[in-house]
């Protein structure tokens, strides 16, 4: 049994988008008028670093860049009294599929994200902020310089920020347009000039990261919420979302508001808040005004494609850091859920979703070259008409077999590209059983040696 607080949307007040209706919310002067910058004042003016640091930490605010790592913790592992720079990069590349959350906070609510990058690298003592932009994202781009040129003029950017001992520097960065980028060492690789390859760890960013200095790498959304943390306090923070999983040991619970991204087959596709914990079922019914065209899922993925595929009978499991896991998804990824309607063929979801991650992959790690490759080539095979019944245990020994869980890769690429696969197959294998039975009645290659499908398939 899972100890669920009782999640009543009605009653839930929107804290990370409460600001994003306003006319002109982007601006310096409104986001002002609705009490931004003033917990930045008085965290300046009454905590010490030190302070703030054990704060987020008792918040157990945990990473909404996909893998849900605690802030504090993260933060706790830079060295202490480091001489030299300490770097903060801000992840803002969101090139998950079905992931645009961050664009929301980036384009209409700058300054909030803004205030909370200050503050963090205030906690973290770091000096120069880069903000790693998602290409694509060019709105969010001008944006986002409008708000951090409007925080210099202001006295929160610069030396000696409101008269305290802490000075900041925030630069932009544009991303190089790659789904690898995201990744935190990829991302520093690229920051540095280079092509975005994914760094062996350890050492992890924190000791040797940027310019091989300590480095914290965060998410937007984390920081927003870092944010909220100074003005509403922790107790705030902890009574809203799940416990800890009393069947899973090694979940610290799921704490604090929640943007989940819905796409796909809904009536009302969009960007929600809503508080960590709320059931796929209620963001499709409650948020997203249901299905579209009066049908019934037939799949969704939770949090982004990597993180697999649920059924609508996991439909009623909490979207909170431990929920997706129960139904053998990787996690809640990004809590961008993506509705596949009764009438959608699974074999062109498993073809789309191979298709992205053979094109993403960055190629330093074989399993992860080869294998994405591989699974793409059968599922195209598949998909045109000469699939075998076997092919889907070469496709599940494949997602077996690359990531970071098995520890075959570098990085979680390759991870988020078995996923869809194991799960897709595990799940639908009737469906996709029936698709090849029925696109090859006459058994093509069913019994020859795997061997000889190797000419066939490059
Ligand atoms: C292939 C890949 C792509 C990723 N893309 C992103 C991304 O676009 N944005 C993001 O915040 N994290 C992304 N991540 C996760 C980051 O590596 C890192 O965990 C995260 O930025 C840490 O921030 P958080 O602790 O605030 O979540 C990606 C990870 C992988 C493996
Ligand atoms: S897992 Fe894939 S994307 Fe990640 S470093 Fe290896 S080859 Fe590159």
């Amino acid at each position: 049994m899972t100890l669920r607080r009782p999640t009543n949307l009605a009653a839930y007040q929107s804290v990370l988008l409460a600001n994003i209706n306003r006319p002109q919310s982007h601006t310096r002067a409104v986001y002002e008028s609705t009490g931004g910058y003033r917990g930045l004042r008085r965290a300046l003016g009454n905590l010490s670093p030190r302070d703030l640091l054990q704060m987020v930490r008792t918040s157990g605010l945990r990473g909404r860049g996909g893998a849900g790592f605690p802030t504090g913790l993260k933060w706790s592992f830079l060295p202490e009294d480091h001489p030299g720079p300490i770097y903060f990069c801000v992840n803002a590349d969101e090139s998950e599929p079905g992931t645009f959350v961050n664009r929301v906070q980036l384009e209409l609510d700058p300054h909030q994200v803004l205030e909370g990058i200050i503050l963090s690298c205030y906690a973290t003592r770091a000096t120069t902020a880069y903000i790693y932009l998602r290409y694509e994202y060019p709105l969010a781009m001008r944006r986002m310089q409008a708000a951090i040129d409007e925080c210099y003029a202001a006295g929160y950017l610069g030396k000696n920020i409101l008269g305290a001992e802490f000075s900041l520097d925030v630069y932009i960065h544009r991303g190089a347009a790659a789904y690898v980028c995201g990744e935190e060492t990829g991302l520093i690789e690229s920051l540095e000039g280079r092509r975005a390859w994914p760094r062996i760890k350890p050492p992890f960013p924190a000791v040797e990261g940027l310019f091989r200095k300590p480095t914290v790498v965060n998410n937007v959304e984390t920081l927003a919420c870092v944010k909220q943390i100074v003005d509403r306090g922790v107790e705030w923070f902890r009574s809203i979302g799940t416990l800890p999983d009393p069947a899973n040991p090694r979940d610290p619970g799921s704490f604090g508001p929640k943007l989940f991204g819905l796409s796909g087959h809904v009536n009302r596709p969009g960007c929600y808040e809503a508080p960590l914990g709320i059931s796929c079922r209620q963001l499709i019914d409650e948020f997203g005004g249901g299905v579209w065209k009066g049908r019934k899922a037939k799949a969704v993925v939770p949090g982004g494609l990597s993180t697999g595929v649920m059924t609508a009978a996991e439909l009623d499991l909490p979207l909170d850091f431990a929920g997706p896991l129960r139904a053998g998804c990787l996690g809640l990824g990004t809590a961008c859920a993506i509705v596949l309607d009764e009438t959608y063929p699974m074999i062109d979801f498993l073809q789309n979703s191979c298709r992205f991650f053979a094109h993403e992959s960055c190629g330093q790690c074989t399993p992860c070259r080869e294998g994405t490759h591989w699974a793409l080539a059968m599922v195209d095979r598949i998909k045109a008409g000469r699939g075998r019944l076997k092919d889907l245990d070469l496709l599940l020994e494949i997602g077996d077999s690359i990531g970071i869980i098995p520890g075959t890769t570098i990085c979680g690429l390759a991870d988020g590209a078995a996923w869809p696969i194991k799960t897709t197959i595990r799940k639908f294998r009737e469906e996709l059983e029936d698709y090849i039975k029925g696109t090859n009645p006459q058994g093509y290659m069913e019994t020859e040696p795997v061997e000889r499908m190797v000419g066939e398939m490059i």
